[in-house]
């Protein structure tokens, strides 16, 4: 492997871009291959998450989904969306609060893709997406980071694995959490989920042409990161050379 290093930070930083279907286990990549390299990572989904939680405490969403859209647009302004890097971990912070644990909830969950598919909501978190990657050197998935949010994106991956597996994972990592739930509720949540993500009309969740597919259903946490490193590592070592 070549050493792609100078002091602790490639010197060409990219942009990487990790797309896929929700619980595919493209964070837990992403944040690895971020650690590594030395980057930034961001959670595009929490960003969703947090106004989902904002539009719950506000009442602008019911626990059916009809969203007072009006409302929420116009408290666009008002959401301040930021991330908190504590012992290594990234928290997401909602108006000055630690909203990590609140976001992950079923509830939200179960709300995310009604909000996730409103068309202000997307323009607004796009553009700080975007903000967020002006200076490069940093790791961001979501559904639409290599599609919409940074086309021209370095390293495009998509992550895939089938509903059954991705739905054991999110059950375990509920699970763990203390967090209650049923396997058949958290399956149902995915499937619909990707439904939502799929055919929503704004930047539906799709695989950009040009990126990179990985199916992770068989692969050790090890294999991925090796997989993605060594991709980082050819990508990274051939604009060296070109310079
Ligand atoms: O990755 P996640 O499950 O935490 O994402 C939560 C929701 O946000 C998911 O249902 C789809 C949506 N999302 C999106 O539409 N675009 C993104 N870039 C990231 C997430």
């Amino acid at each position: 492997m070549r050493e792609i290093k100078e002091n602790g930070m490639h010197k060409d930083k990219i942009i990487i871009a990790i797309d896929g279907y929700s619980s595919s286990g493209k964070s837990t990549m992403a944040r690895s291959l971020a650690a590594e390299i030395g980057y930034r990572y961001i959670d595009s989904g929490a960003m969703y998450r947090a106004v989902t939680l904002y539009a719950i405490r506000h009442n602008l969403i019911t626990p059916d989904g009809s969203v007072d859209k009006l409302s929420l647009n116009n408290s666009l302004n008002d959401i301040k969306i930021d991330f908190k890097v504590t012992d290594g971990k990234q928290l997401t912070v909602l108006n000055g609060e630690i909203v990590e644990g609140e976001i992950r909830r079923m509830e939200v969950s179960n709300l995310v893709s009604i909000i996730a598919a409103i068309p202000e909501v997307r323009h607004d978190l796009v553009a700080k997406q975007q903000e967020l990657g002006k200076e490069k050197g940093i790791v961001m998935d979501g559904r639409d980071i290599g599609t919409t949010v940074f086309p021209d994106a370095e390293m495009k991956i998509f992550v895939d694995a089938s509903p059954e597996t991705r739905a054991t994972r999110r059950y375990k990592e509920l699970s763990d959490k203390g967090i209650a739930t049923t396997y058949e509720e958290v399956l149902a949540n995915v499937v619909k989920r990707d439904h939502l993500d799929r055919t929503r009309e704004e930047s539906p969740l799709r695989c950009a042409d040009d990126a990179i597919k990985i199916d992770n259903s068989n692969m050790t946490p090890v294999e991925q990161n090796n997989l993605l490193l060594d991709l980082f590592n050819k990508l990274t070592g051939s604009s060296d050379s070109n310079n």
